[in-house]
């Protein structure tokens, strides 16, 4: 059966609301061995916003952090792209969010599907944020089709 639904790439959710999806998702956040909690949200190219958080696990290297969990459940439901990725995190029992930087295995798994001009959005204390470019925090992303592919 055809899905005769209109595509709309009009996002539900603002930037500040994805911001605020990631600082609530923090509560999702499954972190028994750091105690350091993360939320994640991003938002496709067709509008929609995919959510995140940290796992981890009881064999450390095996945790996954809010960042990845975010972006590929939204390449597991067919985006291609993620216009803006949203972020919060710190202590679990912080009054506020910390200011946190996504780390480097995020970054290059994030340069897959995201341009260098793509938004990275940061939770800062209670309700400040900071706002980057991709590019701004991984200058030079590996990547091995060159800087002339696009796909
Ligand atoms: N973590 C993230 O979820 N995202 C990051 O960018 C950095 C770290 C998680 C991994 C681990 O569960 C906890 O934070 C402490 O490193």
């Amino acid at each position: 059966m055809t899905d005769e639904r209109e595509t709309d790439n009009t996002p539900c959710f603002t930037d500040d609301m994805l911001l605020g999806i990631a600082r609530d998702m923090r509560r999702h956040s499954h972190a028994p061995y750091s105690r350091f909690t993360v939320g994640a949200a991003c938002r496709a190219e067709s509008g929609v916003t995919y959510f995140g958080c940290n796992v981890e696990n009881s064999s450390y290297p095996v945790g996954i952090c809010a960042e990845r969990v975010a972006v590929a459940a939204a390449i597991a439901h067919g985006e291609k792209k993620i216009s803006v990725l949203a972020l919060a995190g710190g202590m679990r029992d912080a009054v506020a969010d910390g200011t946190i930087t996504p780390c480097g295995m995020c970054l290059q798994f994030l340069s897959e599907f995201m341009s260098p001009e793509g938004k990275i959005l940061i939770a800062d204390g209670v309700d400040g944020r900071q706002e980057y470019a991709l590019a701004d925090l991984l200058p030079r992303a590996f990547n091995m089709q060159g800087p002339e592919t696009d796909d």
